[in-house]
């Protein structure tokens, strides 16, 4: 369909099923096993209503939505989160995500498992002015191999690196296992052995010596971890389950968020603090921005909207900035960095 026929986030991926090859939409949509955390990840934010003030002047609320992360400015508190393979969707493939998101100013986090190379990303990329941040998975425990690494990210024009966390192994996706050609079973005579990352917080403080960026873990999904993050000298931190992509029944991040601001909320204010998984509306944006999450990552959204190349990506991030307005003015936010986690009734979870 013409891309000014679609009415919001999830129309991306009604289009992107259609066009794609099943073995293409599965890869980017699965998730583990059953999938309840994928499926969670989704649903949570229904479970916590709204409570909206009224008879508030909202009407400067656009004007709020520059956002600055890292020390960075960026046009929005939301960013493309990092996922592997873009070229699944276009021939361009993660290029029309960097230039979408110039051209947007928003923050977009490449894949170290992209299509293109981080030094073709990084090509890419030079040609705009747009600061990017790049995600990598831990090295191993090799201090030449790790500084190596760093290099390359730094080479690349990066400006902080995601170091994802989450993946001790490889997650076990039977729906990718079924219908995406090339990925084999976990196990059974076809099995790929499975890879296992040995990665300590000892050497992630070692690792902060080895690279003048600061390296945000992307994967936290506890309140122990969050502390133990920041104990160890995390500039930030990225609540996230991976989409429900590693270990199914994982908590969704707003969960996360809402145990962070029970037990150690002083940890909003200690470092900037990210989420991502499942954020598809603007009030799914409010609601985690109310506990006191400072910025958002969206993946799945903007793998589909590639299918539609940089025009797609740009709609994409258009419609998360309209809806971001719009339901924080119907909620009576009148800015959206000073949020009251009151909006939400985060006592009563309910199911509409
Ligand atoms: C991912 N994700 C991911 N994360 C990461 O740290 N490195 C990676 O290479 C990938 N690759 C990847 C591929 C695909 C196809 C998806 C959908 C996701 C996880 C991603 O960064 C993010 O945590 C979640 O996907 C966020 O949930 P939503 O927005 O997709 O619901």
């Amino acid at each position: 369909p013409d891309i000014d026929s679609l009415v919001g986030i999830p129309d991306f991926e009604w289009v992107a099923q259609r066009v794609l090859n099943i073995s293409s939409y599965t890869y980017y949509s699965n998730g583990a096993a059953g999938e309840w955390s994928y499926r969670n990840n989704l649903e949570v934010f229904q479970r916590y209503a709204l409570r909206p003030r009224v008879v508030v002047d909202t009407t400067g609320i656009e004007s709020t939505l520059p956002t600055k992360i890292l020390g960075y400015n960026f046009s929005a508190p939301f960013f493309i989160a990092p996922a592997a393979r873009a070229g699944f969707a276009h021939p361009e493939a993660e290029a029309n995500l960097v230039n979408g998101a110039a051209e947007s100013n928003i923050l977009y986090v490449p894949s170290q498992h992209g299509t293109l190379t981080m030094a073709q990303i990084g090509d890419v990329h030079k040609n705009t002015s747009q600061v990017t941040f790049q995600q990598s998975y831990p090295p191993n425990d090799n201090d030449t191999e790790a500084k190596e690494l760093f290099k390359q990210i730094e080479d690349a024009g990066n400006k902080a690196i995601f170091l994802t966390v989450d993946s001790a192994a490889d997650g076990n996706r039977h729906r990718a296992a079924r219908y995406q050609v090339g990925t084999l079973p976990n196990y059974g005579p076809n099995a790929v052995p499975t890879s296992y990352t040995k990665m300590t917080w000892e050497m992630y403080r070692k690792w902060q010596n080895f690279t003048s960026l600061p390296i945000v873990p992307k994967g936290i999904q506890t309140v122990d971890d969050a502390r133990l993050a920041v104990q160890n000298g995390a500039p930030a931190i990225y609540l996230s389950n991976h989409g429900g992509r590693q270990v199914d029944t994982s908590r969704a991040p707003l969960e996360v968020a809402i145990k962070i601001y029970q037990e150690a909320p002083e940890i909003f204010k200690q470092v900037e603090v990210y989420a991502d998984g499942g954020v598809r509306y603007g009030a799914d944006i409010v609601k985690l921005l109310a506990l006191g999450v400072h910025a958002v990552g969206i993946a799945r959204p903007f793998m589909f909207s590639n299918v539609y190349g940089v025009d797609g990506v740009k709609r994409a991030v258009e419609m998360f900035k309209h809806e971001l307005a719009i339901d924080a003015s119907n909620v009576g936010v009148a800015d959206v960095h000073q949020i009251s986690p009151d909006i939400v009734d985060w006592s009563q979870p309910t199911n509409y």
